[in-house]
């Protein structure tokens, strides 16, 4: 954690704003996003396309973490975003995003989703199946122009991370099959549909992977695919799932060091098959989000079992991060207001949800902490606040924005008002 900015007296700064002001001005639980970080991030990732000359796009995977202020930012730094909803296009064309230079992922796009993607201007719909096929093909009958569309198949590599975020195993429920011939009978659907224009193919091996070779192989298998069917495309996408870095311990190769190595190993296996070079995107999500992201909390009550633990307990919990109970995953904090200070104590960091699994860390080294202090989890910027839930009725919090020493609020915290504005009485007869 030596990346964090401190103060002359050790307390954290984000952005180059006092935490414990944000927590003041904006209340707890927060979320709290370094909007250079972001920035840097993705000028990074551009960067790797143009040192080894490769021609594509960053397309900011924003399941990740989106609001129409990180659309705004993407479309400032020249990424193009892709979405995997109704309610996330919906919010791209609410920012005043270039939809042209979005890409529409997912495994089950109904007729509904469809026709509004297309509605939107899509710039590209990433087919997933033979029933996204058939549906878009009646969305275009009667209009003007073709749809560009990009195959997803699975190229059988596994990832060796968490099992529930492992994507392109054979055994998956995304995109088309490749040994059983599906993906050849889907390029040529989509080939003779003269409605559509097949842009290329895609593959997304998993996420929060540390090392290229996976996304190498993904690459070639999509390059060797191209070959056997003498298909030359003009895109081929290779998704997302460059890994960071939550704890000390995470060794990741950075993330646009693992897109370099990607770029340069399929721009080698085109060249090989004689192939010209297509286009390549990537879809990164986590490594632009994560690392931005902090969440800001008020240290509350605690429980001391002799010789057993201390549990101390926060503000927020698994409603505003559900990642630690959801995949084990970890985390480290600092105390907002001695971020350096000698470790006082060894505590599990957990929330106020009525439930044991309701753990935000494990095992945490703090300085003495009081109720009242203000203590942030770091790097929670991707798939936090996007997979924030009311459990126990509790409200989303907030998000704020900060660069230059500016904050500002981008997505309003839920009140309890809010909480009960989609109820609705229910009416029993003669009763109430
Ligand atoms: N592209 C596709 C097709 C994807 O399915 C994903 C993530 C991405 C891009 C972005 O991957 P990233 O760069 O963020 O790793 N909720 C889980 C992660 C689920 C990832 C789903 N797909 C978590 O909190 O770890």
């Amino acid at each position: 954690s030596n990346h964090l900015q401190v103060n002359d007296q050790d307390q954290l700064m984000i952005g180059g704003v006092l935490a414990t002001d944000l927590a003041k001005e904006y209340q707890t639980p927060l979320y709290v996003y370094d909007v250079l970080t972001m920035r840097e991030q993705m000028r990074a990732f551009k960067q790797a396309f143009e040192q080894s000359g490769q021609k594509g796009a960053v397309a900011y995977a924003s399941k990740a973490f989106a609001c129409q202020a990180m659309y705004q930012v993407v479309a400032e730094e020249g990424l193009h975003l892709d979405l995997v909803s109704a309610g996330e296009i919906y919010t791209a064309v609410a920012a005043g995003f270039p939809m042209a230079n979005v890409s529409y992922n997912g495994n089950n796009k109904s007729l509904a989703d469809l026709t509004f993607a297309v509605e939107s201007g899509v710039g590209t719909i990433i087919v997933d199946n033979f029933l996204e096929l058939d549906l878009l093909h009646r969305v275009m009958a009667g209009r003007e122009g073709q749809q560009n569309v990009i195959l997803r198949v699975v190229p059988g590599v596994s990832a060796h991370t968490h099992d529930y975020i492992q994507t392109g195993q054979v055994d998956s429920k995304f995109g088309f099959d490749l040994e059983s011939g599906q993906a050849k009978r889907a390029y040529e659907i989509a080939e003779g549909d003269e409605s559509l224009h097949l842009l290329g193919l895609s593959a997304h091996i998993g996420s929060q992977i540390f090392e290229e070779d996976g996304f190498e192989l993904a690459g070639q298998k999509l390059v060797d695919l191209c070959a056997s069917w003498d298909y030359q495309p003009e895109v081929l996408d290779l998704g997302g799932g460059f890994g960071i870095a939550y704890t000390d311990a995470d060794k990741p190769r950075l993330p646009e060091d693992l897109v370099l190595a990607l770029l340069k190993s399929v721009q080698e296996q085109t060249a090989k098959k004689g192939m010209t070079q297509p286009d390549i995107w990537i879809e990164p999500g986590r490594s632009i989000a994560g690392p931005a992201g902090y969440s800001l909390y008020t240290v509350g009550s605690r429980k001391d079992i002799p010789g057993v633990r201390t549990y101390l307990a926060v503000d927020g919990g698994m409603g505003d991060n559900i990642r630690p109970a959801l995949y084990q995953a970890d985390y480290q904090a600092v105390l907002a207001n001695n971020v350096h200070g000698a470790p006082a104590e060894h505590v599990r960091l957990v929330g106020k949800y009525c439930e044991s699994g309701d753990v935000l860390i494990q095992d945490q080294e703090l300085p003495a902490t009081e109720p009242g202090d203000l203590v942030a989890v770091l790097n929670t910027g991707a798939y936090g606040y996007s997979m924030a839930s009311r459990y126990n009725r509790n409200p989303v919090p907030a998000v704020v924005f900060v660069e230059n020493g500016l904050s500002q609020l981008v997505v309003e915290g839920e009140s309890l008002a809010d909480l009960t504005s989609h109820d609705r009485a229910y009416q029993l007869p003669g009763k109430w």
